[in-house]
C-alpha cells in the first residue's frame, strides 16, 4: 500500500515561491470560505490547527529579545578574515523573521512560536564510539572553545539564499572535544524533542527528532562550523539556539538546529528529510545548480529580502575547500 505523507515540501507553491508572493496569495485565500479545497491545496488544512502563530510573519514585528545568556560576554567575537562574501550580508530583520524550523510550524513565520523554546539549562550529549560518553552543559562547552565570527552564504534546498555573520567555533574542535574512536565514520546529530514546546513535534507522521549526519571528513573540514551566535550576539531561538550547525556547501537542511546530541557511529545515519522522502533528499545534499530537485530547478536562488535571483554555484561557491572530500564517491548521489 502506498501511503503518501503530507509534507511542506510536497507543496512546491509554498516552498519555492518567494514568501511575500505566497503571503499575498494567502491574504486573498483568507477571504474564501475556511476549509475550501483551494486553501487546503495551497496550505495543508491540518497546519492551521497544528501550529499556532501561523500568520505571524505577516506582522514582521522585531523578534523578542533572548533570555539572558551566561556567555553573552563572549560577543562580538573577532571576525576570521579567511571567510569573505561575494554579496551583501542579509539584514537581521529579514533573516530573523524568515526561518525553517519545522518543529515550530511549516511556514517561514515561526519566529514567535520558537520563543517558547527554553535554551537554558541546555545539555549536550556525546556518545557512541567515543573514549568516554559524556553530557556537558552548553555554557561549559562554549567556554571550552574560542569563538570567532565567519561570513557565510547559506543556500536552502527551496532555492532561497542568505548571507550571515555566524559566530561559533570549528566543528573539528567539537570533534576533538568528544574524543571519538578511530572506528567512528560518521557524526549523527539530533535536535531536542519536546512536543509540549514545539507544536510541530505533535505530528507523529514526522520522524522526530530532527536528525542529520556528516562523515568524519566533512565534520572536520575547516568550513564545518558550530554556531552559537549571529550578528555579533548570542543566536536567537528561531535560528536554532543555543547550538546549531552551518555547513555552507550543502543545502540548508543539513544545518541542524538546537542540537542536544552528537553520536559517533560506524553506519551512515538516516536523516530526517531522507527518512520522509528519500527520492528527493539524500545524505550528501551538496549544492549543485545543474542537478534539479525533482520538483524545481536549482540553477538560481532568491536572495531573501532583495527580490533578486542570482546563479547558484557548485558547492555554493565553496568547492576549493570541499570538492576533494568527494573524490572517489562519484557513484553516490552527491547532489540531493
Ligand atoms: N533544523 C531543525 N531542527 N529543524 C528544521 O526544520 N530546517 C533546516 C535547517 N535546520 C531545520 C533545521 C532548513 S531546511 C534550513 S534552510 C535551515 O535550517 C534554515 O535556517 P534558518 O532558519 O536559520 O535560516
Amino acid at each position: 500500500m502506498l501511503i503518501r505523507r503530507r509534507r511542506p515540501w510536497d507543496m512546491p507553491e509554498a516552498s519555492v515561491t518567494p514568501e511575500a508572493l505566497f503571503l499575498d496569495r494567502r491574504r486573498v485565500l483568507a477571504g474564501l470560505a475556511a476549509g475550501s479545497a483551494l486553501v487546503a491545496g495551497a496550505t495543508p488544512a491540518s497546519a492551521d490547527g497544528l501550529f499556532g502563530g501561523l500568520f505571524s510573519s505577516e506582522k514582521k514585528a522585531p523578534p523578542a529579545p533572548p533570555e539572558p545568556d551566561p556567555t553573552a560576554d563572549l560577543y562580538p567575537a573577532t571576525r576570521n578574515p579567511a571567510f569573505t562574501l561575494d554579496r551583501e550580508i542579509t539584514p537581521e530583520s529579514v533573516t530573523s523573521t524568515y526561518n525553517n524550523f519545522y518543529e515550530f510550524g511549516w511556514t517561514k513565520g515561526i519566529w514567535q512560536t520558537a520563543q517558547n523554546l527554553k535554551i537554558r539549562p541546555w545539555q549536550v550529549r556525546f556518545d557512541g564510539l567515543v573514549e568516554q560518553e559524556k553530557t556537558v552543559d552548553i555554557d561549559t562547552l562554549i567556554r571550552a572553545m574560542t569563538l570567532e565570527e565567519r561570513l557565510y552564504r547559506h543556500r536552502c534546498v527551496e532555492a532561497w539564499a542568505m548571507a550571515v555573520p555566524w559566530t561559533g567555533f570549528p566543528m573539528g574542535k567539537l570533534v576533538d572535544y568528544a574524543r571519538p574512536l578511530g572506528s567512528a565514520k560518521y557524526v549523527r546529530m539530533e535536535t531536542f524533542l519536546d512536543p509540549d514546546v514545539a507544536p510541530g513535534q505533535k505530528d507523529t507522521r514526522w520522524p522526530w527528532p530532527y536528525v542529520e549526519g556528516l562523515t568524519m571528513a566533512e565534520a572536520t573540514n575547516e568550513l564545518a562550523f558550530m554556531v552559537t551566535g549571529i550578528y555579533g550576539k548570542p543566536i536567537l531561538k528561531q535560528y536554532g539556539a543555543p547550538l546549531r550547525l552551518a555547513v555552507p556547501w550543502k543545502y540548508g537542511f543539513k544545518s541542524v538546529k538546537s542540537i542536544v546530541r552528537f553520536s559517533f557511529v560506524e553506519e551512515r545515519p538516516r536523516s530526517f528529510w531522507e527518512d520522509l522522502q528519500p527520492s528527493e533528499y539524500g545524505f550528501w545534499a551538496n549544492v549543485n545548480p545543474e542537478v534539479a530537485h525533482p520538483r524545481w530547478s536549482q540553477a538560481t536562488e532568491e536572495l531573501i529580502g532583495t527580490g533578486t535571483r542570482v546563479p547558484t554555484q557548485l558547492y555554493n561557491g565553496y568547492g576549493d575547500s570541499v570538492a576533494s572530500l568527494y573524490t572517489g564517491l562519484e557513484s553516490e548521489t552527491l547532489y540531493r
